[in-house]
């Protein structure tokens, strides 16, 4: 039998990926990384699994969402938390919307490797490798800093176990009590201009008072007080990846010890390249990211590699065309899938089809463009009768000004302010939450799926 090992990725071609110079300290890095316990455990990836693959059968909805680069800088209690914070109120909205279990699942604790679209960054004339992430390199534009240093693998590593400790404590020590949570979007509903939000969160009170009233309450119930709150990444440094590859005792296959979903980026899927070679070994949930350049067949191969079981929650299919080009290209991959049979999960990522560069200089998102993909996202699925899964961001609890439009309209004059991001824009706690509460509107405005929804639940 072909037996799989978690170093089969050598073989095949590998994409942005850094090219260390000193093998004897990667070598060195990678050993010490083989010793270290994995960040996360194979029953909680499973766990996952299984619940994606609710999400898959149209019984419930997944919410992925995090910074698009962790950085070692912006490391803090404080960023952790508001992250964590503001997820929690998008998924008890959208658990209001959808009437169907959401699905908590963090871009954080490992999000460090960043995938770039040139390999060199020229300011004044001055020509350097581009900043590939934490874990590879440092954004300082400088030749010493952009050199890739394996070492950095030790910090990324140190910094995801202690980020996954305070969320696995703020999960279940009573910061995640649902009533809490919602307390904090009924502020947000009753600042100015949120009225439009008011009426449903309103609703959602109502709708907790009613089960406080009928006995369930935090001390009884554990779903109340507590959430399960999941971590995932790129898969794009392979050797870190690697090197926290561990089997399962339960069912002695590999596992992916760096966080519970890892994803494909679209400029890593090649069918016969590194980085699905990898992740096809790996019993995790896998995502995949499928953008414009995306072919049906492609998609088919991919699916078959990666899923060759059809195991309802393996895989995410994670659509990011950019909004006014889904029509394009969603209806006949959808289409696709369904006459394959195959159980994936499609989720929308509205982010990066619609990265522009503001009249001021800044890399930015309009939060119109993200809203607009998602509703045509919605739209085809529910033409084409298939389940439109979940919804993929990049956003931070934080105040910041990365992204324009919202309630609180940003203007592209206003980007200066407290534009923090290590790579791409995200949206602040305010245009996320916002996010949601639109998400939820058009989930619940759809008869059909509200319907579908219903009848499975
Ligand atoms: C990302 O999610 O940060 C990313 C780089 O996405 P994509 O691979 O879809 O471009
Ligand atoms: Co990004």
């Amino acid at each position: 039998m072909n037996m799989w090992t978690k170093a089969d990725w050598r073989k095949k071609p590998r994409v942005q990926m850094p090219d260390y110079k000193n093998i004897k300290i990667l070598k060195d890095v990678e050993n010490q990384l083989e010793k270290y316990p994995p960040l996360v455990f194979a029953g909680e990836a499973r766990k996952l699994k299984q619940q994606l693959g609710k999400v898959a059968n149209g019984q419930g909805f997944l919410l992925q969402g995090g910074d698009c680069a962790e950085s070692f800088a912006e490391f803090s209690a404080d960023n952790i938390r508001d992250t964590f914070r503001v997820m929690l109120q998008m998924a008890v909205v959208l658990t209001y919307g959808a009437k169907c279990p959401v699905v908590r699942v963090g871009r954080m604790a490992g999000q460090f490797a960043k995938p770039r679209s040139a390999d060199t960054e020229i300011i004044d004339g001055v020509e350097l490798p581009s900043y590939r992430g934490d874990i590879i390199n440092d954004i300082t534009f400088t030749d010493e800093a952009r050199k890739p240093n394996p070492k950095r693998m030790l910090q990324a590593y140190a910094q995801a176990a202690s980020s996954l400790n305070l969320l696995r404590a703020f999960s279940t020590g009573g910061y995640a009590d649902i009533h809490q949570v919602h307390s904090w979007t009924l502020g947000f509903s009753d600042g100015a201009g949120a009225e439009k939000y008011s009426a449903v969160a309103n609703r959602i009170s109502d709708a907790l008072d009613f089960i406080t009233a009928a006995g369930l309450t935090t001390e009884n119930s554990h779903a109340l007080g507590s959430v399960d709150f999941y971590t995932s990444h790129e898969a794009l440094l392979l050797e870190y990846e690697e090197a926290l590859c561990r089997i399962d005792s339960t069912t002695g296959l590999p596992v992916a010890g760096s966080g519970h979903l890892l994803w494909i980026g679209d400029r890593t899927r090649q069918p016969d390249g590194a980085h699905v070679e990898f992740c096809k070994g790996v019993q995790n949930p896998i995502g995949l990211k499928c953008g414009p350049s995306i072919k049906t067949d492609e998609l088919l191969k991919l699916i078959q590699t990666l899923n060759p079981e059809n195991e309802p929650g393996r895989l995410t299919l994670i659509a990011r065309f950019g909004a006014g080009s889904v029509g394009d290209h969603l209806p006949a991959l959808i289409k696709a899938v369904q006459s394959e049979g195959s159980k994936v999960v499609w989720s929308c990522d509205p982010m990066h089809g619609n990265t522009i560069k503001s009249s001021s200089g800044y890399k930015t998102r309009p939060f119109d463009s993200v809203l607009r993909e998602v509703r045509e996202f919605f739209a085809i699925h529910n033409a084409e009768g298939s389940h439109p899964g979940g919804v993929h961001f990049e956003m931070t609890g934080q105040d910041v000004t990365e992204c324009t439009g919202g309630l609180r309209a940003i203007s592209d004059e206003n980007l200066s302010d407290r534009y923090h991001t290590a790579c791409d824009p995200r949206l602040n706690a305010s245009q996320a939450l916002e996010l949601a509460f639109l998400v939820a509107e058009e989930i619940s405005q759809r008869d059909g799926m509200t319907g579908k929804f219903r009848n499975l639940v």
